[in-house]
C-alpha cells in the first residue's frame, strides 16, 4: 500500500497535525509518515507539543481545563514585576494564563520566569512560524474569556486607542472580542498628559475596563502621584468579577420552607397509599431558592431525587410527619406547600402484615390528614408573610383553584393540571397559571409551558419581587396630611 486517505479527521487532530509539522518544518503528509514510523517502531513522541487549540473561550471547554482563561498582555514598564505575581494570584483562582510579551516588557521580566510561572510557553513575536502560520494572534485574542494588560504603558493604551497592530500585544488587542482590564502603570505626568488622557477617555468609551492606577511613590527617585499599576491581588480581583460576575441574590437572609413529593400512608408494614408525585417541581423550586440566596428547608415525602446541594433536607413519610417538620421549621418568611399530600390515612393501619382470607378483603378505614396548607395559613403568630400552595386539578382548573385560595387561606395558589393527558405527573414539563390576591381582586398570571426548573425560576422571581416591593412599601414614609 503506497497512499492512504484519512476522512473525517477530528479538528483538533488536524490542527495538531497542522501545528506539529510546522515546528518540524515538513508537510502536513510528511508529519503523518513519521508519526506513523514512530509509532511502528514504538518511538512515539509526547502527543501534545502545544495544546491543542480549540476556538471556543476557555470557560466552555472540557471539564479538565481550568473553570477560566486570560491572556496576559505584559506592557515594558518597571511594574512588569508584578505581573509575575499576577500570574499566580490568577492561577490561584483556578484561571489559567497564557502570557504575551511585548518587546519591551523583555527587558523588565524574561520570558523564561513568565512561562516558569504560568506554566505555557510565552508569545512575543507577531512573525513566529510556529504560532502564526495559523494566525496565532487570532487565537491568542480569542482562546480566553478576557484579556488582561498589565502593565498598561502609556505608548501600548496609545496604540489601542488608535487600533495599531505592528506587534503582537497590539494585533491581539485589536483583533480580539473579548472584554479587556486594562491596568495602567506609567509616571503622573505621562497619565495627566493630554493625549493619555484623550486614549484612555476613548478606550473607555470602546468599552475596556480600567483598574487603577494607584498613587504613591515612583520608581524614579522623589517622584511621586498617580501612576503606580494597581496591586496583583487587585487586578486579580477584578479579572475575577469580570470573569465571575456576581450572581443576584435577591432572596439573601430570607428562610424559606417548601413541602414536595407524595406522602405515603401506611396500611400495615408492607403497603401503603400513595400518588403519582415525583416531587421535581418542589425540590426545583428549593434549588431555585438557594440559587437565590435563600436559607431553603425542604420537606420532602419519599421521592427518588438526590437533596438540592445547599439545602436543608428533612425527609418524611406520611402527611402527620410532614405537618411535624412543617411546624419545626418555623418561622419562615415564605412558605410554599409544592406536595402532594394524601388527603386521607388507613386509621385502622395494620400492626402486622394483612393476610388474605376466606372473609374477602381486610375493611380499610379512611380517615382524613390535617390539611397542612391550610394549618399554616390560617397560624395566627407564627404565620409566615407570604404562604403559597398549589392547586393539582383535573378539571374546572381556575375555578377550583380560586376556591382552594379562599378555603385554605394562603396567599398565591400555583395552579397545575395533572390530568394524565397533560403528563405532569412524574414528567418534566408543567403549564401553570399563578393566582393571587391584589386589592382585593383575584388576578390569574397564565405562564406558557415551561419545564418544571423554569416554573420553579419564575415563581422565585415573583417572590423576590413581592419581598422587595413589601420591604420597599414597609420603609415608605407616611404621606404628608
Ligand atoms: N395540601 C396540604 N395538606 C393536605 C392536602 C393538601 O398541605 N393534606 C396542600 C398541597 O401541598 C397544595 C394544596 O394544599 O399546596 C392543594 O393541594 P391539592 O391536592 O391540589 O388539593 P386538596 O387540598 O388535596 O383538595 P382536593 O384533593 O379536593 O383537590
Amino acid at each position: 500500500m503506497a497512499s492512504l486517505t484519512i476522512r473525517k479527521l477530528d479538528e483538533g487532530v488536524k490542527t495538531y497535525l497542522r501545528l506539529r509539522s510546522a515546528k518540524n518544518r515538513r508537510s502536513v503528509e510528511e508529519e503523518v509518515r513519521v508519526i506513523l514510523g514512530e509509532l511502528i517502531e514504538g518511538r512515539e513522541e509526547p502527543l501534545t507539543p502545544f495544546a491543542v487549540p480549540s476556538s471556543a473561550p476557555i470557560a466552555q471547554r472540557s471539564g479538565a481545563l481550568p473553570e477560566a482563561g486570560v491572556t496576559l498582555i505584559i506592557g515594558g514598564g518597571i511594574a512588569a514585576y508584578k505581573s509575575l505575581d499576577l500570574i499566580r494570584r490568577l492561577k490561584e483562582r483556578r484561571i489559567e494564563v497564557r502570557c504575551v510579551l511585548t518587546k519591551a516588557a523583555q527587558q523588565f521580566v524574561t520570558p523564561l520566569a513568565v512561562s516558569a510561572l504560568s506554566h505555557e510557553r510565552v508569545y512575543s513575536d507577531l512573525f513566529d512560524p510556529q504560532s502564526e502560520f495559523d494566525a496565532g494572534h487570532i487565537r491568542l485574542a480569542r482562546e480566553c474569556d478576557l484579556i488582561v494588560v498589565a502593565p498598561a504603558t502609556a505608548d501600548l493604551m496609545a496604540k489601542m486607542a488608535n487600533g495599531h497592530a505592528d506587534d503582537l500585544a497590539s494585533a491581539i488587542l485589536l483583533a480580539t472580542n473579548r472584554k479587556v482590564l486594562l491596568a495602567p502603570a506609567m509616571n503622573p505626568l505621562m497619565w495627566n498628559n493630554a493625549a493619555t488622557r484623550r486614549n484612555v477617555a476613548q478606550l473607555q468609551r470602546d468599552g475596556m475596563v480600567l483598574i487603577g492606577p494607584n498613587s504613591g511613590e515612583m520608581a524614579e527617585a522623589g517622584e511621586a502621584g498617580v501612576g503606580r499599576m494597581s496591586e496583583a491581588i487587585e487586578i486579580a480581583t477584578a479579572a475575577e468579577r469580570l470573569l465571575r460576575p456576581p450572581v443576584p441574590r435577591p432572596l439573601a437572609g430570607k428562610r424559606v420552607l417548601i413541602t414536595a413529593g407524595p406522602t405515603h400512608e401506611p396500611i400495615d408494614p408492607v403497603r401503603y397509599i400513595a400518588n403519582r408525585s415525583s416531587g421535581k417541581q418542589g425540590f426545583a423550586i428549593a434549588a431555585a431558592a438557594q440559587a437565590a440566596g435563600a436559607e431553603v428547608i425542604l420537606v420532602s415525602g419519599p421521592v427518588d431525587l438526590s437533596d438540592p446541594p445547599g439545602v436543608t433536607v428533612k425527609h418524611v413519610e406520611s402527611a402527620r410527619q410532614m405537618l411535624e417538620q412543617v411546624q419545626a421549621a418555623l418561622p419562615a418568611d415564605i412558605a410554599i406547600f409544592a406536595a402532594a399530600v394524601a388527603d386521607w390515612r388507613v386509621a385502622n393501619e395494620g400492626v402486622q402484615k394483612l393476610k388474605k382470607t376466606s372473609a374477602g378483603m381486610p375493611p380499610l378505614q379512611l380517615v382524613e390528614n390535617p390539611d397542612i396548607l391550610a394549618t399554616i395559613s390560617k397560624l395566627t403568630d407564627q404565620r409566615p408573610p407570604l404562604v403559597i400552595g398549589f392547586a393539582a386539578e383535573t378539571e374546572h382548573l381556575i375555578d377550583n383553584a380560586k376556591s382552594k385560595l379562599a378555603r385554605k387561606g394562603c396567599d398565591w395558589i400555583v395552579a397545575n393540571d395533572v390530568s394524565p393527558a397533560t403528563g405532569v405527573m412524574g414528567g418534566d414539563r408543567n403549564t401553570v397559571h399563578l393566582i393571587s390576591r391584589k386589592d382585593n381582586e383575584i388576578e390569574v398570571d397564565s405562564w406558557p409551558a415551561m419545564t418544571k426548573e423554569q416554573v420553579a425560576i419564575e415563581l422565585v422571581a415573583h417572590v423576590a419581587r413581592s419581598v422587595t416591593d413589601k420591604s420597599l412599601n414597609d420603609k415608605a414614609p407616611e404621606p404628608a396630611s
